[in-house]
């Protein structure tokens, strides 16, 4: 055939099979271009008498990682993705999809779209969707449904995690898995047996079946989990009523949801924190490819930090040495780990083979000597500069002497601890995030004497196994918890001039956080703050004051959840609030000479944004975050600030930040940097270090 071949898009010949190939680094995006090219080459290939069948591709073994993201600042270009999978839909010709690394969004709505799906078995699908704020907009829902359970339909979209391809067979979604290798014979061996047939079309078989009352069981669990996310509300809806809708009219509605969703200010919010966790990883002098390759992790510590950092790494193939001096820490540690492991089976669908063969890369032992074949080594011991200092000095005489060493720490000083390792150039922070296994957030910190390689290799260990770093400067609780602490500090203003718990988290959490910041201390454990303060208590002059009611609380054993107490009671799990902790409050209030009155949770949510804000500003003004995007992510990630406001920063920007600055000045001062970004009329979302 003689293909008028696009760079975006060529068509090799292959006997009587046309292979679109497309190709748009880096992920094979969707731009109007590709959307125009991949149209053209289907016409082609449909005219030529020589073609009988079609197979679409990526590049180099590739897919689609769907559409250009960078497109949805402005209106829908033609052709939309929508009528470009009609056309492979509509086609005579029967078109295979040849499915390599990632089919996301769009790219899978393609593969859908597609009469057949052959994958790569390391290949991974997934309906991402709902966390652009947007839902598939492309028939991807109405598809989906005709291949695989909706209730299982409505998980992905919903949850919109990408799933590998066995799982996706089982669930109909693919045809065929083959070795990577050969994506792509297979994909022409099996265009060529379609010859002649009839194409299978998606759009033309019902709606699978479902356990209707499971199916609305789940459906009330998802729109539960909104928490003001309109996408995920989107979604449950669409995937609902799709049951039964005709498709052509699902695929429509869908498409019209999709572009109005895509112009909302919560797509935007939820695209600038897309482009800001892959901006975090942009950091001067720190080159990726520096990075030394990390196949085996030693843990230090069996503790919850250590376990959890266990399955994390465990959970991504690489191989763990676990290392605790108290033998009876290791033997509740190993049965713990499995059970971790087993929970994320649950979702990430593995058999009880992948579960075995993930805890075989596991070995313990009780003497740091074990930890000689690590190529990173994480000290996950308990939270106490001596104790984490003679871990460190023990762990560096063992390790190898190109070993990366890590401590996670929430609030230790990294540069001190730095010094206990023999060589501070390997020695690195990385704070991770509890519950480790689950929790995306990571802070990498940099050491006075980190080298660039190693925090390098850190940072790429923990994308490695599934995690987002975020840049810190070595500040008091980095940059998560120091802005909690100084947002919970001005909540507990709030509890003095007369609010309760209850209405402070009550409040931030129908604003869209996750938990508020008393229900998070109580998750958390008491006993932390506790010690913090005692110690700052200790080595500050003048020593800080603290509102006293934690205190309190903790010298009558409160300590949180896990004492079934602490700022709530706890009834089978359950918060509650508890009126002993209303009259500690009230004397708090009294012995501080001040008069309670009602604070209304509009107030409390400003005070706790300008809170945020004020910290945050800080925060970039002494250099200890890169960017204000990074802040953002790591609030959103490691505090449960609603994603869909873009993060306390981009929230601040578009709700007055110039009048939020003045309320700042009213009660007390605005940082230099706040000051000048408002004086200048600028957006500090938008700001970085130069
Ligand atoms: N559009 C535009 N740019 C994209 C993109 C997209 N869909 N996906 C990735 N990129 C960019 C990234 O911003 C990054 O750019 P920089 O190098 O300038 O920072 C570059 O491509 C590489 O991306 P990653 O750093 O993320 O690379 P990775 O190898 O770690 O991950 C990936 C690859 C798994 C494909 C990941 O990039 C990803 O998940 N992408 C987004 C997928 C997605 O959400 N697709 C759905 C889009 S919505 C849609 O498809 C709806 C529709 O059609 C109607």
């Amino acid at each position: 055939m003689a293909a008028a071949n696009n760079p975006l898009v060529r068509t090799e010949q292959k006997g009587r099979v046309a292979v679109l190939i497309i190709d748009n680094p880096p992920v094979n995006a969707l731009a109007q271009a590709v959307r125009i090219a991949l149209q053209e080459q289907l016409a082609l290939a449909s005219r030529d008498a020589d073609t009988a069948a079609i197979v679409i591709t990526g590049e180099k073994g590739s897919f689609i990682a769907g559409a250009d993201i960078r497109e949805f600042d402005g209106p829908v270009l033609e052709p939309a993705l929508v009528r470009v999978l009609e056309t492979i839909d509509a086609s005579s010709k029967p078109v295979v999809a040849a499915i390599g690394a990632v089919a996301l969004g769009g790219g899978a709505e393609v593969a859908l779209a597609c009469h057949a799906r052959i994958a790569a078995d390391n290949a991974s699908l997934g309906l991402p969707e709902v966390k652009l704020g947007i839902l598939p907009g492309a028939g991807g829902i109405a598809r989906l449904m005709r291949l695989a359970d909706p209730a299982i339909v409505l998980d992905l979209v919903a949850s919109g995690r990408s799933i590998g391809v066995a799982y996706a067979r089982r669930i109909g979604w693919v045809d065929e898995i083959v070795p990577a290798a050969d994506l792509l014979p297979s994909a022409i061996r099996l265009a060529e047996s379609l010859i002649g047939k009839p194409p299978r079309r998606i759009s033309a078989l019902p709606v699978r079946g479902t356990d209707e009352a499971a199916f609305e069981a789940a459906a009330t669990r998802w729109a539960g989990r909104a928490r003001g996310q309109k996408s995920i509300e989107t979604v449950v809806d669409a995937v609902r009523s799709a049951r039964t809708t005709g498709f052509s009219q699902a695929v429509e509605r869908d498409f019209r949801t999709f572009v109005s969703l895509r112009g909302s200010d919560q797509a935007a919010a939820l695209r600038y924190l897309f482009f800001a966790e892959r901006q975090a990883l942009r950091i001067p002098g720190v080159e990726p490819k520096a990075a030394r390759p990390v196949k085996t992790v030693g843990v230090a510590g069996a503790g919850t930090m250590g376990r959890g950092i266990t399955i994390a790494c465990l959970k991504s193939g690489l191989s763990v040495v676990l290392v605790d001096t108290d033998s009876k820490a290791l033997e509740r540690a190993k049965p713990a780990i499995g059970e971790g492991l087993k929970r994320l089976a649950k979702s990430e669908q593995w058999g009880a083979a992948e579960v075995e063969r993930k805890l075989a890369s596991l070995s313990t032992a009780n003497a740091l000597d074990a930890m000689g074949s690590c190529d990173l080594i994480v000290e996950a011991v308990f939270e106490d500069e001596a104790v984490k200092r003679s871990a460190i000095a023990a762990i560096g005489k063992a390790a190898r002497t190109d070993a990366v060493i890590a401590t996670n720490t929430s609030y230790l000083d990294v540069d001190r601890l730095a010094d206990a390792c023999p060589d501070p150039a390997r020695f690195i922070g990385l704070h991770f995030f509890a519950p480790a296994e689950i929790m995306r957030l990571v802070e990498a910190i940099r050491s006075k004497a980190s080298s660039p390689q190693s925090l390098a290799t850190g940072i790429q260990f923990a994308r490695a196994i599934g995690k987002a770093p975020v840049l810190a400067g070595m500040c008091e609780g980095f940059i998560v918890n120091r802005i909690l602490a100084a947002y919970r500090r001005e909540m507990e203003v709030v509890l003095e001039e007369g609010g309760l718990p209850a209405d402070v988290d009550g409040a931030l959490e129908k604003f869209g956080m996750a938990m508020g910041p008393f229900a998070v201390a109580d998750l958390s454990g008491l006993d932390i703050g506790w010690a913090r303060r005692k110690r700052l208590r200790a080595t500050q002059n003048p020593p800080p004051k603290f509102f006293p009611v934690a205190d309190w609380l903790c010298e009558s054993g409160r300590f949180g959840r896990k004492t079934g107490a602490g700022w709530y009671r706890y009834e089978d799990g359950k918060r509650m609030a508890d009126e002993r902790v209303s009259l500690l409050i009230e004397r708090a209030s009294a012995e501080a000479g001040v008069t309670r009155r009602s604070v209304a949770a509009e107030e409390i949510v400003q005070r706790a944004l300008a809170a945020m804000l004020k910290e945050a500003a800080q925060t970039l003004e002494e250099g200890m975050a890169l960017r204000a995007s990074d802040i953002d992510f790591a609030i959103v990630n490691g505090l449960g600030f609603p994603a869909w406001r873009g993060g306390p920063l981009y929230y601040c920007d578009r709700h007055g930040l110039a009048s939020m600055a003045d309320s700042l000045e009213k009660r007390g001062s605005v940082p230099a940097l706040l000051h000048r970004l408002v004086g200048e009329g600028k957006r500090i979302s938008e700001y970085a270090q130069s």
